[in-house]
């Protein structure tokens, strides 16, 4: 009885409300309650406080044969951590438009052609429309089921008959419905309760499920955060707008690593992987132009070489504009800080835009001191030579820390074509020599004298 009289529940947090208000309090949104029925208990009707006995195991078992299925398209797999694993059920996420169907059709039908079972429904798009997509994908000949349908009983019912399917594709979560549910289609309780059942049955049958989610405009996976902690995996497929290329990241997996990434480049034949990204992030290279940096990132175990361009310009604002995009605003705050207190870099009356080129985001430190680099370089307007790279972290006291995987780093720089490395001073001393040569640096005072000598001289021979 209790149970039924909560029953407003915040579109965005899934808290739940006996009475409606115009503020959820779980999350402080505003104008996010809607009134849904009760969910009434899921799993097969028993009677409450009467359990059925079930047998333990022991952790020793031997595990099931092949736990794991290769999906047939290399980035993705690098990405679920080697393949599907039975039973598992994954969620990708993505703006619209971004390539989730396309990447989904082309993996069930990679899985098809592979001799195993392969099924997308689709609550979307009707059945001719998704043929309509594998044909220009040139993917007319996989034996992949399709259906258009979003109830999710008919879907289970429908998918027990037969062999158990390797993989299904639910397109997308937020249209399915459950009868164990009385809210509407797309509401937190039904994407929650279609969840659920969903997962039931993959755990049940050993299918793989991906499921769709949608992504609200702050880039949350639309419905409760709740889905996210009942699935085995998260996945979110990232790209800009007006660029190729795409990015497949595990947010959570529960079976494989969450930092490895997949790149694709959509073209219009469909997705294709794209096996060495570092030619990709740095084919816009804008060499010799002062503002441009190179720096030699990792993306999980894979270097990633990626160009850092910043624009510092005079400023007519009382408060100058800090503008970042593909960073962190607040290491650039540090860095921008460190470069006025420890290097005499006065940027107080400038406004500042860093861009990491192509549409990359990048999170890790190691970033600080090829920022830093483009910084200096596009203030004092003197080119950074074009075949260098730059990593290192920069600490408060304007140090330049040592990073993980350099040697890594270094090599993927060497076979990229570039002769110089711009990194912390203790960073040669773990690795052997890759064909770079040395340019380490001690602190980013030492940096920035040696960008402004490069100016100066550069002045002097025009
Ligand atoms: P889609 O997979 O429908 O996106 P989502 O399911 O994430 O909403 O992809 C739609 C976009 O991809 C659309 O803007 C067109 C583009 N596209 C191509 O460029 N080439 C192709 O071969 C296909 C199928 C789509
Ligand atoms: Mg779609």
């Amino acid at each position: 009885m209790s149970r039924r009289t909560l029953s407003f529940i915040c579109q965005h947090c899934g808290a739940a409300h006996s009475r409606w208000q115009g503020k959820c309090e779980g999350c402080g949104e505003w104008n996010t309650l809607v009134e849904e029925g009760g969910e009434r208990p899921a799993g097969p009707g028993r009677r409450p406080g009467k359990g059925r006995a079930f047998a333990l195991e022991p952790l020793s078992g031997g595990a099931e044969d092949a736990p794991r299925c290769a999906s047939g398209i290399g980035e993705f797999d690098r990405v679920t951590g080697g393949g599907f694993v039975r039973g598992s059920v994954l969620l990708l996420g993505g703006d619209p438009g971004i390539g989730k169907s396309t990447l989904l059709i082309q993996a069930a039908a990679a899985l098809a052609r592979a001799g195993q079972r392969a099924v997308y429904i689709s609550g979307e798009e009707a059945v001719a429309q998704v043929r309509l997509r594998a044909e220009r994908l040139g993917l007319r000949d996989a034996d992949v089921e399709l259906a258009a349908e979003t109830a999710v009983e008919d879907i289970i019912t429908t998918l027990s008959q037969g062999k158990t399917p390797r993989l299904i594709v639910i397109d997308s979560i937020q249209t399915m419905w459950t009868d164990l549910v009385d809210s509407a289609p797309g509401t937190v309780t039904q994407v929650r309760g279609s969840a659920q059942t969903l997962i039931r049955f993959a755990k049940r049958s050993g299918a793989t499920i991906i499921l769709v989610g949608h992504v609200t405009k702050d880039g949350q996976i639309a419905g409760p955060r709740v889905v996210e902690h009942m699935v085995d995996a998260v996945l979110s497929f990232e790209g800009e707008g007006s660029h190729q290329f795409r990015i497949l990241r595990a947010v959570k997996n529960r079976f494989g690593p969450t930092d490895e990434i997949g790149v694709f480049e959509m073209t219009g034949a469909g997705l294709r992987e794209v096996a060495n990204p570092s030619e990709l992030f740095l084919s816009e290279r804008d060499l010799g132009q002062p503002g441009t940096a190179v720096f030699a990132g990792i993306e999980g175990t894979r270097p990633l070489l990626v160009e850092m361009q910043a624009l510092v310009a005079p400023s007519s604002l009382g408060t100058p504009r800090r503008a970042v995009v593909g960073w962190d605003p607040s290491r650039l705050s540090m860095v921008l800080a460190v470069l006025e207190a420890h290097c005499g870099v006065r940027l107080g009356g400038h406004d500042v835009y860093l861009n990491v080129a192509g549409g990359l985001r990048i999170h890790e430190p190691a970033a600080d001191l090829a920022a830093a680099a483009a910084l200096v370089s596009s203030l004092t307007g003197a080119p950074l030579p074009a075949d260098a790279v730059y990593f290192g972290e920069v600490s408060l006291s304007g140090a330049v820390r040592p990073v993980a995987h350099a040697a890594a780093r270094l090599k993927e720089a060497a076979k990229l074509g570039f002769t110089r490395a711009v990194v912390p001073d203790i960073a040669r001393a773990e690795t052997a020599d890759p064909g770079l040569s040395p340019g380490e640096v001690a602190s980013l005072t030492d940096l920035v004298t040696r960008i402004a000598a490069s100016g100066k001289s550069r002045g002097q021979d025009g």
